[in-house]
C-alpha cells in the first residue's frame, strides 16, 4: 500500500517520502481502515523529528499519523460493533500503538473509533480527533462553565479555534488571541471579543477566569497578569519538573497551572462529532494535500502558523 514512510529521524523535507509499506494486519480487538483523510497535528512532525523518542512505540522506517477518517476493511476478532464499510474516524493511540493514519490502510483499536455521521465530510472528521479532544479536555480541567470569562490564547490553530468554540457552547464569555493575520479567522469563531496578540497585555479585556494557552507561549508572569486570583491556567505541553511543582502547588493555591495530556476517549469523540454534526461545531480545513504531498502537510504544520487543521486526502 502507498503510506507516507519515516525513513530517519530529522527535518521533515529529508526525513519522509511516500512509498509502500505492507498492509497491516488487524489483531484482536483492531479495525483495518481504509483511509480517505488523515489529520495532521504538530505530534506527528515532533516524532519525525525525534522528540519524546523514548515513549515512541515505533523507531523508523515506520509509518507517520494519528488521526484518520474512511470505512471500515476488517474487524480483528472482537471488535464491537462497526460492520464493514461503515464510516469511522479515530485516532491510533499515540506512545501506544506506532503511527501510521497517513497510508491508505491503518489499523485502530476498536475503542478508539467512532462512526461519522452522514452530515459531516470524512476531511472534517479526520481533522477533528486529537484537536478536539485536546480542546474539549482542556475547557474541562479549566472548570470551564456558564458565565466564566475565558481566554483562548493560539484561538486559530488546531486545538485553539475548536477550544474558542467548545467554551462558547459551555456558555463561557470567550476571548480569542492571535496574531494579526489569523484575526478574520478568529472573528469566524464567533467569540465575544478577538484580540491581537500583539497588543499590550492590559487590553485583552482580562482578567479572566481561565486560560487556555493552546500555543503554550504565555510566561508564568503574563499568566498570572491575565488571571483573576482563582483564574485556572491550562497550556498544551506538560513540562518537567514544573508539572511536578504544579501539581503540589495546586493543592495549596487558590488559582491552578494544569498541562494537558490528552485521553483518547470515544464517548467525547462521539460528543464532538454530534456537535459537528448538528453544525454546533465548525473545522476549519486551511489546506487537504494530495498523498504524494504529504511532506508538504507537515512542513505547513512545522512553520507553527496553521490556521484551523490540515488534512491530507487519500486515494
Ligand atoms: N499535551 C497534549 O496531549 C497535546 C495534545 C494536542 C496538542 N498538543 C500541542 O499543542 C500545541 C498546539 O497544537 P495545535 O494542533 O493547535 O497546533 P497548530 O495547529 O500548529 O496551532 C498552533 C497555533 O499557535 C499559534 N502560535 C504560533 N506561535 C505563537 C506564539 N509565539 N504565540 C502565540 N501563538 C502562537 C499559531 O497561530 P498564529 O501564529 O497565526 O497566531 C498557530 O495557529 C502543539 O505544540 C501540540 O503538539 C499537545
Amino acid at each position: 500500500m502507498k503510506a507516507l514512510v519515516q525513513r530517519a529521524y530529522g527535518p521533515v523535507e529529508s526525513s519522509v517520502h511516500v512509498g509502500e509499506l505492507p498492509v497491516p494486519a488487524p489483531g484482536s480487538g483492531d479495525v483495518r481502515v481504509r483511509v480517505r483523510f488523515a489529520g495532521i497535528n504538530p505530534l506527528d512532525w515532533k516524532l519525525v523529528e525525534g522528540h519524546y523518542k523514548w515513549m515512541s512505540k515505533a523507531r523508523p522506517p515506520c509509518g507517520v499519523g494519528f488521526d484518520l477518517a474512511g470505512e471500515v476493511r476488517d474487524v480483528g476478532g472482537a471488535a464491537g460493533s462497526l460492520a464493514r464499510g461503515a464510516r469511522v474516524a479515530g485516532l491510533i493511540p499515540a506512545f501506544k500503538n506506532p503511527p501510521g493514519a497517513i497510508a491508505q490502510y491503518a489499523i485502530v483499536p476498536a475503542a478508539f473509533l467512532v462512526k461519522v455521521p452522514d452530515a459531516v465530510p470524512l476531511d472534517q472528521a479526520a481533522a477533528l480527533p486529537v484537536a478536539g479532544l485536546s480542546a474539549l479536555q482542556m475547557c474541562r480541567l479549566a472548570g470551564i462553565e456558564r458565565g466564566r470569562r475565558v481566554l483562548v490564547h493560539g484561538a486559530s490553530g488546531g486545538v485553539g479555534h475548536l477550544a474558542v468554540q467548545i467554551a462558547r457552547n459551555l456558555g463561557a464569555e470567550v476571548t480569542a488571541s492571535g496574531s494579526a493575520s489569523s484575526q478574520t479567522l478568529l472573528r469566524w469563531l464567533r467569540p465575544a471579543l478577538v484580540v491581537d496578540r500583539a497588543a499590550p497585555l492590559a487590553n485583552w479585556g482580562g482578567p479572566f477566569d481561565a486560560v487556555l494557552d493552546c500555543a503554550t507561549s504565555l510566561t508564568s508572569q503574563q499568566a498570572k497578569a491575565l488571571l483573576g486570583a482563582h483564574g485556572h491556567y491550562v497550556s498544551t505541553t506538560p513540562r518537567f519538573p514544573q508539572l511536578i511543582f504544579d501539581t503540589v502547588l495546586n493543592l495549596v493555591r487558590p488559582g491552578k497551572r494544569r498541562a494537558l495530556m490528552l485521553k483518547p476517549v470515544a464517548a467525547d469523540l462521539e460528543q464532538l462529532m454530534a456537535q459537528l454534526a448538528a453544525g454546533h461545531l465548525r473545522v476549519a480545513i486551511e489546506r487537504s494535500f494530495p498523498l504524494a504531498d504529504a511532506a508538504q502537510a507537515l512542513a505547513l504544520s512545522r512553520a507553527g502558523h496553521v490556521r484551523g487543521k490540515v488534512v491530507v486526502a487519500i486515494d
